[in-house]
């Protein structure tokens, strides 16, 4: 199943502004966060069980520097210094993917900024998780 948890809405918190000037995001806005080191967006994504997910992170960085982030699943660094480079427009968003371990039930995902610029305007965040249940009864 993928759920889709956008970065504007709670449980979502943006460590910055929440926004709406740069057409085509998801949902009714998105987070511009702090430019600073160290901004962040934290998700809160369910997991179905524990196990390997798919993060697929849909951002927007008008400018032609990378604003890599460090990605922190329940705390611990899973992957430091992503790389969100320019998009060529803050109107044009793309996804940048990666996978993770997940625990069953509620799991943290945050974003935090490697970088002096803070991180790119931050859409959603969607995870894929395969169930792995039993059929359904018929
Ligand atoms: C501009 C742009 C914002 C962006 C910001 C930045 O102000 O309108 O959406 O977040 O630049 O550089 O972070």
């Amino acid at each position: 199943a993928t759920n889709r948890y956008e970065a504007e809405s709670a449980p979502a918190v943006c460590d910055g502004w929440v926004a709406s000037n740069h057409a085509g995001y998801s949902g009714s806005g998105f987070c511009d966060s702090t430019n600073a080191v160290g901004a962040t967006v934290q998700f809160t994504a369910n997991a179905p069980a524990a196990g390997t997910a798919t993060l697929a992170i849909r951002y927007a960085n008008g400018t032609t520097a990378n604003r890599s982030a460090d990605v922190a699943v329940n705390g611990s660094l899973v992957q430091a210094g992503l790389g969100f480079e320019g998009t060529g427009a803050w109107t044009t968003w793309v996804t940048r993917s990666l996978t993770v371990q997940l625990a069953a039930g509620a799991n943290t995902v945050r974003l935090a900024a490697t970088t002096a610029s803070g991180l790119a305007n931050i859409d959603y965040l969607e995870v894929t998780t395969t169930d792995g249940g039993s059929p359904s009864p018929t």
